[in-house]
Parts: structure tokens; sequence; C-alpha cells
């Protein structure tokens, strides 16, 4: 990193931990890292040059897999809202990009952010707690809303049958519209369910035909699915009517994304690898994929990185709770959902554990997501 006087100045005064990795010996390892990674990791690059990135950093996502993706597509990675350890110091809070750096993209630039700089557990731990109680109460509104809502479209639609015709477009606009806010608090009472999810072994297959027959009923009836399923796919252990949820979100989305007469495919698969690892350097197994691909536009770049925050939306009545729920969903489920954009193509990929032998029970969730 110090090619050039200017390269090295940058390398040296660049304020976020910074790290060159490349695969060596079977393991992604440190060629080089910058002052502030030494402040980081609190050691010396001298210490940490040759040494095995992931065993020193250790990371709340699955990274290996990452940095092989970026790798082989040439392309950055972004990783946010990952715990990230050092030695036996408390997880931070950070947002990391991988970057592949010369032509052949063997060696990665990889920049750890952390999000907050002091006290950041402590106060993330805040915010979330903030927010959890924020959505209890707005789930409680919106069952309160609910029922006085059902009295106001009950009088429309009895006022409607002694009006002449030309003024029942007034009282079907009434019932119209409270349909629709029904349909939003019963998201955000979904959104606010703090239930945890009722886990046994499930078939993913027929979860994913359960989906697939309400889309072509409903809301998909006008697009073209199509699946490739993988037939000796093990079963997972999942709740199977929030997995049903997951999917029908993932369905709704790939074909509101694309014109009449469009195509989703439906892809599931076996692939050992991704793993994410805990904090205590404990390793969970995400072998089970299944992945919902649309030939949409993909995601509107200015809320790409947010997708899966509740209400951030790119739709003029979406309401930005769908994804919410689902990445809720997937982390109570100890599983990773990641979205892939590839030009004219938008793959949302769900990862699961298999179902553990008898006896033994799942862990506990975990958020971090990634975008590119
Ligand atoms: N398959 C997709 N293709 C393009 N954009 C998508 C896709 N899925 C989700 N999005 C974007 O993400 C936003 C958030 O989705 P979601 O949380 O389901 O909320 P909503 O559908 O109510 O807007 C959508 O408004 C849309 O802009
Ligand atoms: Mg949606």
């Amino acid at each position: 990193m110090s090619d050039t006087p200017v390269t090295g100045a940058i390398w040296a005064a660049l304020p976020v931990p910074a790290f060159l990795i490349a695969w060596r010996d079977g393991h992604e390892m440190i060629l080089e890292c910058n002052p502030a990674a030494e402040l980081f990791m609190a050691t010396s690059s001298a210490q940490l040059s040759g040494e095995p990135a992931f065993d020193r950093l250790s990371i709340d996502a699955p990274i290996e897999e990452a940095v092989e993706r970026a790798r082989a597509n040439r392309a950055p990675i972004f990783i946010n809202d990952a715990d990230v350890c050092t030695g036996d110091r408390p997880p931070v809070l950070c947002n990391l990009q991988l970057a592949p750096m010369n032509d052949t993209g063997q060696t990665l630039l990889m920049l750890i952010a952390p999000r907050e700089i002091a006290g950041r557990l402590g106060r993330t731990q805040a915010v979330k707690a903030a927010a959890k109680s924020a959505i209890g109460m707005a789930a409680m509104l919106a069952h309160e809303i609910k029922n006085p809502l059902a009295g106001i479209t009950g009088a429309a639609q009895l006022l409607s049958m002694n009006l002449p015709m030309q003024d029942r477009e007034l009282t079907d606009l009434i019932v119209a519209e409270s349909r629709r806010i029904v349909k939003l608090l019963e998201q955000v009472e979904q959104f606010g369910d703090q239930r945890p999810p009722d886990l046994a072994e499930t078939n993913i297959h027929d979860v994913l035909e359960r989906a697939r027959r309400s889309a072509i009923v409903g809301f998909g009836a006008h697009m073209r699915i199509h699946d490739s399923y993988d037939p000796s796919l093990p079963p997972t252990w999942a709740d199977a009517d929030q997995l049903l949820q997951v999917f029908l979100n993932l369905l709704k989305n790939a074909s509101e994304a694309q014109p009449a007469g469009g195509t989703i495919r439906i892809r599931t698969y076996f692939e050992r690898g991704l793993q994410l690892r805990g904090r205590e350097g404990r390793r969970l197994a995400l072998p089970l994929h299944v992945e919902i691909i649309d030939d949409g536009p993909g995601l509107p770049a200015e809320i790409a990185e947010n997708i899966f925050e509740p209400f951030v939306s790119g739709r003029e009545n979406g309401t930005g709770l769908g994804l919410a729920l689902v990445s809720k969903i997937i982390a109570a489920h100890d599983g990773w959902i990641e979205v892939d954009q590839r030009p004219g193509q938008t793959v949302f990929r769900v990862s699961l554990p298999m179902a553990p032998a008898p006896g033994t029970r799942s862990k506990p969730p975990r958020t971090p997501k990634e975008t590119r």
C-alpha cells in the first residue's frame, strides 16, 4: 500500500480499519493493514501480516462466502449490521465492504466501519429496544383501529343500498379505502407479533408450493412462475406458516417488479459452505438455499441499502413492511437473507439450517443483511 507516497499517505490516513487479504495456504490471509486497523485490532500490522484474517476477526455474517463471491464476480460486496469481534473484546456493530483490488481480483480490500464510536453496543441496543416498543405500540393501535373501521365499512355498505347509482361512487370509495387501511393494519400487526416461531421439521418444497398456489390465484395471476427444485433437499427447522409468509412476500415483490407476463423463478439447492459465525466462535451451517428470481429492473438505487428496514418502500402504495417482516422471520430462524443484483435480474436468496437431530434446539436470532 505504499506504492507511491500518495497512496501510502491515503492508506495511513484512512480513518476506518482497512485490510488487504488474499487466499494463501488454505486461508484468507492478511497481507497488510492500515494504522486504523492496528488500533481496531489493538496490535501491529507486522503481527497481523500472514495471519488468517477470520481467525483474528470473528464476524457474525457469512464472510468467507462473501469474499469468495466478491472475488468471483469481481464486484464489491457490502455487509451491513454485522457484529465484529477481535480477541476477547465485546462485539462491535459494523458495516463491511469487500472490494477486489486488481485485474485478477485475487487481492481484496476489506473495510470495516464501526457503526458508532463509543458505547455503541449499549446505544444500538437501546435504539433497538425503543424501536421494538414503538412497533409493539403500533401493533396494538392497529388492532384497536380495525374494529371501528369494520363498523365504518359496514355502515357505508348499508348506506349505499338506499343511494342512487351516481352517489354510490362515494360509498364505494369509503369501502375500498377502508379495506386498504385494514390491509396495512394487518401488516403492522403481523410485524409487531412478538411470538417466537413454532419450530418443527419442515419440507421447504411443501411451503413453496403453498406459496406458489396462492400466488397464481392472487397477486401473481398474471405472471409465469417456473421452478427448479432440488428433490433431495433435506428438511429445514422452521415455523411453516412464517416461512410461507416469507416466500409470499418475496413472490409478491417479484411480481410487482415486473409487467404482466413476466417470469419468476423459484430455485432450491443444497450447498455447504455458507456459515454464520457466532460471537463465541460457534458456527451455524446454512446449506439449504431458496432463490426467488425475477427479471425486473432491480431495486431502486436510493433505497437499495435499506430495503429490509420497516417503512422503506419504493412503491407508491407500498408499506415497506414486506421485507422487514421477511428479515425478522428469517432472523428468528437463524437463517440468512441476501439480495443479489445482476443486470436484468434480481435474486432474493434465503439460506436456512437443516433440521437438527431430535433433542437439539435452535440458537438466538441474528440480524445482519447483505446488499449489493
Ligand atoms: N424483486 C424486487 N425487484 C425490485 N425492487 C424490489 C424487489 N423487492 C423489493 N423491492 C423494493 O423494495 C421495496 C420494499 O419492499 P417491501 O418491504 O416488500 O415493501 P413494499 O412492497 O410494501 O414497498 C419495494 O417497495 C421495492 O422498491
Ligand atoms: Mg412488498
